[in-house]
C-alpha cells in the first residue's frame, strides 16, 4: 500500500521504517530540511537500535522516500499518518498546532479518498478538529461535497518504546484502532485492515473502538505506568526512612499476578518526551471538563520531587555548598539506548549541582552531542554554570578525579564497571545511584560510599570491609 508518514521524528521514522519493511511504499515527510538531508545522505537523526539498517535496507529496496515536498507527499499516500510533536503548551495542554497544520496541507493538496490517521498523542476530540480542518480545506477549494475527495479521520496512538522503538513496533502488543462506523469509516476500516494484517498473523492483536476511547487509551496507558513509577518512588523514599529495602519490596509485590514485576522501579523520577507532559495533558483535560484527576497531581509532584533525591543525599554527605567538588555524572539520556534528552532528570541534576557550585564531567554512551545542545540552551541565563559543566570523552575520563560518581541512567555499560580501577581513579570512593545498579552489600566490602534509592546505606565504619 502507498503509505505518507506526516513528521519524521522519533514515532514517525519508526513507523515509516517498520511500515516498509513489510513491504509498503512509504513517503516520510518533515518540515525540517536537516533531518531530510541527514535521511537522504544515509544517517538517520535520531539514535534507535536497529532503525540505521531497517532504513539502508528499505531504501535500497526502493520502499522508502525522504523529503519535503508536502504535495508529493499527500499525492502519494492513500493512508497519511500525523507523527507531528504534540509538545505541553504554558498551561500543561497538548499545544495542537503541528497537527492541525499537518491536517490542514493534507486538505490542501488532497487528490482523492484519503485515510488520516493520527499517530501523534493527541487529547479526545482531536480527531474531530482534524475533521474540521480537512472539510474547511477542501470547501476553500470548492469540493466540500466531492466524491472523489472523501476522507475518514482514524485515531491510531502509538505505543512504542524509545530505544526499543524498532522492536516494540514491528512485535506490539496491540494495535489500538479508532474509528467511526459511518460510510467512510468502513472503508477505512478495511484500509487499515490491510496495513496492518502482517502484525496480525499470528493472532489478532487490533483492539477496534470509537475515535474518542482511543484517544483516551493512550493517555490513561501513560497515566498507568507514570503512577506506578511515582508510586515506587515515594515507596522508595518511607523505606529510606525507615530503614527497608526498597529491592526487596519489589520483588515481594512484584510477585502477585495482579501487580507483577514490570515498570515497579525506585528511581531519580521519570522523564522523555511523553509521561511528564502525557500526565499534564490529561490533567488538563480533565480540568476543562470540570473534573480534578488528585492521583495524576500527586504523580506529578512526586515525580518533580524525585528528580531532587539524588542532589539531596549529595548535599547530605557533600554539604549544601559545593563549591570546590567534582562530580562525575554517567548517565544523560531519559533512558538507556536514546540520545533523547526531553525531560530528562539529568538535567535537572546537573543543574542543581552546577548552581550549589560544583563541576561536573558528563558522560553518556549516545547523547552527549544532543546533551551539549540542551545544556546549551537550559544554561544560557548562567554562564559560569555553564563553564563548569564538562563532557567526557569516556566513561572512564569522566571519573578521573571526582569527588563522586552520580548514575542517572541505566545504561548496561555502567552494570559491571571495574570497581577497583574506579576507587583508585575517583577522588573518594563514593557513589550516588539514581538506578539501583548495585548491591549495598557488595560496595560496602569493596569500600565504597555507596548511596542508592530507598535501600538501607550501609555505613563503612560498621561493615566488614
Ligand atoms: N517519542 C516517543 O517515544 C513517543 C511514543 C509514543 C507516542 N509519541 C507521540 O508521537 C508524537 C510524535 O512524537 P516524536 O517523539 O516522534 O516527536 P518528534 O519531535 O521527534 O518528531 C516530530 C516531527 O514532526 C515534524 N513536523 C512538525 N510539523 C510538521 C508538519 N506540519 N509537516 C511535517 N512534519 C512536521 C518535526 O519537524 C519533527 O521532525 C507525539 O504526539 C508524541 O507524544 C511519542
Amino acid at each position: 500500500m502507498k503509505i505518507t508518514i506526516v513528521g519524521t521524528g522519533y514515532v514517525g521514522l519508526v513507523t515509516g521504517a517498520c511500515l516498509a519493511e513489510i513491504g509498503h511504499d512509504v513517503f516520510c515527510l518533515d518540515v525540517d530540511p536537516r533531518k531530510i538531508e541527514i535521511l537522504n545522505g544515509g544517517g538517520v537523526p535520531i539514535h534507535e537500535p536497529g532503525l540505521l539498517e531497517l532504513i539502508a535496507r528499505n531504501r535500497a529496496a526502493g520502499r522508502i522516500t525522504f523529503s519535503t515536498d508536502i504535495a508529493a507527499s499527500v499525492e502519494h499516500g492513500e493512508v497519511q499518518f500525523i507523527a507531528v510533536g504534540t509538545p505541553p503548551d504554558e498551561d500543561g495542554s497538548a499545544d495542537l498546532q503541528y497537527v492541525l497544520e499537518a491536517a490542514r496541507s493534507i486538505g490542501r493538496h488532497m487528490n482523492g479518498f484519503k485515510v488520516v490517521v493520527d499517530k501523534s498523542t493527541v487529547p479526545v476530540g482531536t480527531a474531530q478538529r482534524v475533521h474540521g480542518v480537512l472539510a474547511e480545506e477542501l470547501a476553500k477549494r470548492g469540493l466540500a461535497q466531492s466524491v472523489d475527495h472523501r476522507f475518514s479521520v482514524v485515531s491510531n496512538p502509538e505505543f512504542l518504546k524509545e530505544g526499543a522503538a524498532v522492536d516494540d513496533f514491528m512485535r506490539p502488543d496491540r494495535i489500538i484502532i479508532g474509528l467511526d462506523e459511518d460510510e467512510n469509516g468502513t472503508a477505512a476500516r478495511e484500509k487499515i485492515k490491510r496495513l496492518y494484517a502482517p502484525f496480525n498473523r499470528n493472532h489478532e492483536r487490533t483492539i477496534y473502538m470509537d475515535v474518542r476511547s482511543a484517544e483516551f487509551t493512550k493517555y490513561a496507558a501513560n497515566a498507568m505506568l507514570a503512577t506506578r513509577i511515582s508510586f515506587m518512588n515515594e515507596m522508595a523514599n518511607l523505606a529510606d526512612r525507615v530503614g527497608a529495602d526498597i529491592e526487596s519490596v519489589r520483588r515481594g509485590i512484584g510477585s502477585d499476578p495482579r501487580i507483577g514485576y514490570h515498570f515497579l522501579y525506585a528511581g531519580c523520577g521519570y522523564g522523555g518526551s511523553c509521561f511528564p507532559k502525557d500526565v499534564q495533558a490529561l490533567i488538563r483535560t480533565a480540568a476543562e471538563s470540570g473534573q480534578n484527576l488528585r492521583v495524576l497531581e500527586a504523580v506529578e509532584e512526586v515525580n518533580h520531587g524525585q528528580k531532587e533525591v539524588l542532589v539531596k543525599k549529595i548535599a547530605r554527605v557533600c554539604g549544601d555548598d559545593l563549591t570546590g567538588k567534582h562530580f562525575a555524572v554517567w548517565g544523560l539520556a531519559f533512558k538507556p539506548n536514546t540520545d533523547d534528552m526531553r525531560e530528562a532528570p539529568s538535567r535537572r541534576l546537573i543543574a542543581d549541582l552546577l548552581s550549589r557550585g560544583a563541576t561536573v564531567a558528563a558522560w553518556d554512551p549516545v547523547a552527549a552531542e544532543e546533551a551539549q545542545r540542551v545544556f546549551a540552551l537550559d544554561l544560557a541565563h548562567a554562564p559560569d554554570q555553564h563553564a563548569r559543566l564538562t563532557f567526557a570523552s569516556s566513561q572512564d575520563d569522566a571519573l578521573m578525579g571526582a569527588d563522586a560518581l552520580v548514575i542517572v541512567t541505566e545504561w548496561t555499560a555502567f552494570k559491571a564497571p571495574d570497581f577497583a580501577h574506579l576507587k583508585k581513579v575517583l577522588k573518594a570512593p563514593r557513589i550516588f545511584d539514581g538506578r539501583n545498579l548495585y548491591e549495598p552489600d557488595t560496595m560496602a566490602e569493596l569500600g565504597i560510599d555507596y548511596h542508592s534509592i530507598g535501600r538501607p546505606h550501609v555505613n563503612l565504619a560498621n561493615s566488614a570491609a
